[in-house]
């Protein structure tokens, strides 16, 4: 479970203060694929990123796998980001000197790549079709495949806990089709908990829960 309680985010931008979340308080079940919704600027990617402990809230908490995230001292927080947390984002974010192996193992090149750790990556190259494209960079790769590689990279570390931010944003509906039944497998054989932004509501399915912003707090009107 992850509970959010009375979130509130102000980003600064020169003088003036975004409000992005204004005490935002809400669950987000264990094990459920849920997404995110809402109009642009509703605070979608703010959440995402405090989910993720990529930013700081200016008050309220996020509770994440039994712990208030507030409570982490700095490495706790690192480690959290490193192994406990899958990003995908909407642009892919490949390095573009690295072939698609490299470019899943990424997070861990700084320590050194142990061989079964390169196995690994392998096996979820092939695991998401891109058996045939390991030792391509990202410009020889197609959009779809260059997300594939991304999520292969999100699912290196088994993360409890997967967050994508528009991963189809950038993609045409089949190949957006196509990445969404490879989140939606890999979250059924690893139980983790997914949680996705999208501006596309195709590809919501009724079992899945979701989570409605608008102006930076849940949005409880009744559906349209
Ligand atoms: N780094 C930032 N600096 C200043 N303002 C920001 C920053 N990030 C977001 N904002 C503002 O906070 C509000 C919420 O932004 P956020 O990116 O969370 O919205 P969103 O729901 O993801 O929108 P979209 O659907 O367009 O991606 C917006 O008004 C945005 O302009
Ligand atoms: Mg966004």
């Amino acid at each position: 479970m992850i509970r959010i309680t009375n979130l509130s985010k102000v980003h600064h931008r020169g003088e003036t203060e975004v409000a992005a979340l204004r005490g935002l308080t809400c669950e987000i079940p264990s094990g459920a694929f849920t997404f995110i919704v809402g109009p642009s600027g509703s605070g979608k990617s703010t959440l995402l990123y405090l989910i993720g402990a990529l930013d700081q809230p200016t008050s309220g908490d996020i509770e994440v796998l039994g712990r208030p995230l507030s409570k982490l001292t700095a490495l706790e927080r690192d480690r959290f980001r490193r192994d406990d947390v899958g990003f995908v984002f909407q642009s892919f974010n490949l390095l573009s000197n690295l072939d698609a192996v490299d470019n899943v193992l990424v997070p861990y090149l700084p320590q050194g790549i142990a061989p079964s750790l390169r196995e690994r990556a392998i096996s979820l190259l092939n695991r998401v079709g891109m058996g045939k494209r390991l030792h391509h960079r990202p410009n020889q790769l197609s959009g779809g495949e260059q997300q594939r590689v991304a999520i292969a990279r999100a699912l290196l570390k088994q993360p409890r806990l997967i967050l994508a931010d528009e991963p189809t944003g950038e993609l045409d509906s089949a190949t957006g089709a196509e990445v969404f039944a490879w989140l939606r497998q890999l979250h059924a054989e690893q139980n983790g908990t997914v949680i996705v932004v999208t501006h596309d509501h195709r590809y919501i399915q009724p079992q899945d829960n979701i989570l409605k912003l608008r102006d930076g707090r849940l949005d409880e009107a009744p559906a349209a």
